[in-house]
C-alpha cells in the first residue's frame, strides 16, 4: 500500500504555485464532448479525476493530445458513442457530466452510476429534474442512468433547482447548449467553476448569460467550433495550501490564484490571527501567532466552501479556545475525518450539523487514513503540524484532487514523502 510519510514540525516557507482547479476541469472536459473541432485547454491540473476523464473520451473515439503536463488538445468530432466505459465512469464522480454532454449531443446516453467520494448520500434528482425540463426521457437504476430525448434532442426549458447544486447546474448548462430556444436555471449555482465553464463554452460559440448568478440563460445554438482557453485557478487548493501554512506556521505565497474567490478563506483566517496578504494574483499568508477560535458555516458561494471544512477544522484543533463548524451541505462529512483528528489528539465533538473543536497546544502524529479527497488533505495538513511522524493512508483520494502535492509541499520546506508498505 502506497502511504504519505511526514514528519511534522518543520514551518512552511517560499511560493507555491496553484494549478488549475479541479472541478471546473472536470466540467470542461466533459462538456468538449459538444464540440466539433479542437479545443486547446491550457492550466489542466495534472490528477488522476483528469487523466480518467480523457481516458474516457479517448475510449470513445476523442482524440486526446497531451502538449505538455497542463495542456491538451481535446477533438470531439469522431465520438460517436454513447456508452462511456462503465468501469471508468464509476471511478469519478464529475463523470454524471457525460449524461448531459452525450444528451446535448446525441439526444441519448447510458452512463454507469458515478462514483467518487463517498462522505455523504450525494443524489442526482436535480440533474434529472433539468434533463426532464429539456425533454428528456430518464431512468435511474442501481448501474446506470438512461436518458434518451423525446423526438431525438433536446429543447430548451425552464428549470428551477431545489437546492443549490454546483452538479445539476453545469450538467443542465451543458445539456442545454445545443438544444433550439432559451433555457433559463433558476436558484442556480454560483461557484467559480459554473463561470468558467460557461466561459469555455461561450468560447466555443456557445451564448450562456448571468452565470455566477442565481439565473443562468443560455440561448441553443447549432453548433459548437473548437478554440483555446485556459482554466482558472483551484479556489481549494489554494485555500488548503492557506489553511496550512496558518495551521503549521511560516510564510508563504501562493501564486496563481484570483483573490476574489478566496474572500471568505481569506477573511476566515485572518480572523483567527493570520497574516494574510492580496496581490493581484497572488496571496501571502503568515502565521503571526497562536489562532484564535472562530465561528465557521459552510455554505454554497461566496459563502465559506464545505470543501474547505476539514482544512479549517485543522486550523481550530490548534486554536485558542473552542471552535465551532456548521456544515450546511453534507451533513455527515465529519465523520470522513472526526475520528483520524482525534486519533492525533485533537478534541472534536459531533453534533448533528456541527461540530466542536477545542484547541490544544499540539497535535501528535498517528497512522490515519483518507476517506476522501478533502479529508485527506485535513490529514496531511494535521501531519504536517503534529509533533512526530504520521502516516496518511489511501492517499488515492487525496490524488484525486492535488496535483504534485508532495513536489510543492516539498519546496516548502515540508518533510512528506510516499511510501510503499
Ligand atoms: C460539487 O459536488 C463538487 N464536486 C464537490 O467537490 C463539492 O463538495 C460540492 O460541489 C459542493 O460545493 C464537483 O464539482 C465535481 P452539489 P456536487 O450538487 O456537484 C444536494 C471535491 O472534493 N443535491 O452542489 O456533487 C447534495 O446532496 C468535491 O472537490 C441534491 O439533493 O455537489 C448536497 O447537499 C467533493 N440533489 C447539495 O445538494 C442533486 O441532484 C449540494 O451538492 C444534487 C445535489
Amino acid at each position: 500500500m502506497t502511504k504519505y510519510q511526514i514528519e511534522g514540525g518543520h514551518r512552511l516557507e517560499g511560493t507555491v504555485t496553484i494549478s488549475g482547479a479541479k472541478n471546473a476541469a472536470v466540467a470542461i472536459i466533459p462538456a468538449a464532448l459538444l464540440v466539433k473541432g479542437v479545443c486547446k485547454i491550457e492550466n489542466v491540473p495534472d490528477i488522476s479525476d483528469v487523466q480518467i476523464l480523457l481516458q474516457i473520451l479517448e475510449q470513445m473515439g476523442a482524440s486526446v493530445r497531451h502538449l505538455s503536463s497542463n495542456t491538451v488538445e481535446i477533438d470531439c468530432s469522431q465520438v460517436d458513442y454513447v456508452e462511456p466505459n462503465p468501469d471508468l465512469v464509476r471511478r469519478i464522480r464529475a463523470s454524471y457530466y457525460l449524461i448531459g454532454a452525450l444528451l446535448g449531443r446525441f439526444g441519448r446516453a447510458k452512463v454507469a452510476m458515478p462514483g467518487g467520494c463517498n462522505f455523504a448520500p450525494r443524489p442526482i434528482d436535480q440533474h434529472v429534474k433539468g434533463f426532464e425540463a429539456l425533454g428528456a426521457d430518464v431512468e435511474e437504476n442501481s448501474e446506470y442512468v438512461i436518458a434518451q430525448a423525446q423526438g431525438d434532442a433536446l429543447q430548451a426549458g425552464r428549470v428551477n433547482l431545489d437546492v443549490v447544486s454546483v452538479g445539476a447546474t453545469i450538467n443542465i448548462i451543458i445539456a442545454a447548449v445545443l438544444a433550439p430556444g432559451q433555457t433559463i436555471i433558476e436558484n442556480a449555482a454560483k461557484e467559480p467553476h459554473i463561470v468558467d465553464l460557461a466561459n469555455f463554452l461561450n468560447t466555443m460559440g456557445a451564448r450562456i448569460s448571468g452565470a455566477g448568478t442565481d439565473v443562468i440563460k443560455i440561448k441553443g445554438v447549432k453548433s459548437l467550433r473548437g478554440g483555446f482557453y485556459s482554466i482558472i485557478p483551484d479556489q481549494i487548493e489554494a485555500g488548503t495550501y492557506m489553511a496550512a501554512v496558518a495551521a503549521v506556521g511560516g510564510n508563504v505565497l501562493v501564486k496563481n490564484v484570483i483573490p476574489k474567490h478566496m474572500d471568505c478563506i481569506s477573511a476566515k483566517l485572518r480572523e483567527m490571527g493570520a497574516k494574510v496578504t492580496e496581490y493581484d494574483d497572488s496571496i501571502r499568508v503568515e502565521k503571526v501567532r497562536r489562532l484564535r477560535r472562530a465561528t465557521v458555516k459552510t455554505l454554497p458561494y461566496p459563502g465559506f466552501p464545505t470543501d474547505m471544512q476539514g482544512q479549517i477544522g485543522v486550523c481550530m484543533t490548534l486554536a485558542e479556545g473552542t471552535s465551532r463548524i456548521t456544515e450546511s451541505i453534507y451533513e455527515t462529512r465529519f465523520f470522513a475525518y472526526c475520528q483520524e483528528f482525534r486519533a492525533m489528539g485533537a478534541i472534536m465533538e459531533v453534533n448533528g450539523k456541527t461540530a466542536a473543536i477545542t484547541g490544544v497546544e499540539s497535535l501528535h502524529g498517528a497512522t490515519v487514513q483518507a476517506h476522501d479527497l478533502r479529508a485527506g488533505a485535513a490529514l496531511v495538513i494535521a501531519g504536517l503540524a503534529a509533533q512526530g511522524e504520521t502516516f496518511v493512508e489511501n492517499i488515492h483520494y487525496i490524488e484525486r484532487g492535488y496535483e504534485n502535492l508532495i513536489g510543492k509541499l516539498t519546496a516548502l520546506g515540508a518533510q512528506i514523502r510516499r511510501v510503499e508498505d
